[in-house]
């Protein structure tokens, strides 16, 4: 068995020099806005949007391995009280999950990735986080961590898309209410 850090340090390493030298790497995000209500949107501490309107999206290529997406709308806040969109990379796929720091939902949110689920394999899955019995991490998970061996998908919570181009779309509240 081949450890996460192995392949990471063995592969990953030289590809972020060789990305010095190409083009954007990392991700395309579009975030949506279906909640009845304007939405301030951050990634890790970082304002993404502010006051993004109801229906309206924003896309952005932010780098791989990026903090989390949410929103302090509805109770959530910068301190963990949101339901959060989280991603990261390894070599050749894209990871995604949701974390609850406080247990609680804030919003919903939809996270799509732009290529299909090929039937029955449940890579690329459209995943939702509606309410507290949504699978995800109570803590952003530690990647080093995460079994690089079969079978894949790896289990819940964590979803994969095996691609290194994916980009998501992040949709808040997709019903239209909180
Ligand atoms: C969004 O708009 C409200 C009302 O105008 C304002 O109070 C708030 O500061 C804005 N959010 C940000 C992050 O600027
Ligand atoms: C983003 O907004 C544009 C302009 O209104 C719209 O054409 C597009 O479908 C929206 N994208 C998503 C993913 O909602």
């Amino acid at each position: 068995m081949v450890s996460k850090s192995f392949v990471k340090t063995g592969f990953l390493a030289p590809l972020g020099l060789l990305s010095l030298f190409s083009a954007v790497q990392g991700h395309q995000y579009t975030i949506v806005n279906k909640c009845p209500s304007d939405i301030d949107v951050y990634n890790g501490n970082t304002l993404f949007t502010s006051n993004l309107s109801t229906g309206n999206n924003v896309t952005q290529d932010i780098a791989a391995n990026s903090a989390s997406f949410y929103t302090t709308a509805n109770g959530g806040s910068t301190s963990g009280a949101s339901t959060q969109a989280g991603f990261f990379d390894d070599t050749g796929a894209a990871y995604y999950y949701f974390l609850k720091e406080s247990g609680t939902v804030n919003t919903p949110i939809e996270v799509q990735p732009s290529y299909i689920e090929k039937a029955g394999s449940g890579y690329c899955r459209i995943n939702y986080c509606f309410d507290a019995g949504c699978p995800s991490y109570s803590s952003a998970p530690d990647e080093a961590t995460i079994p690089n061996n079969t079978p894949w998908p790896p289990p819940l919570p964590l979803w994969e898309c095996p691609y290194s181009d994916v980009s998501f779309i992040i949709t808040f509240c997709p019903f239209g209410t909180f």
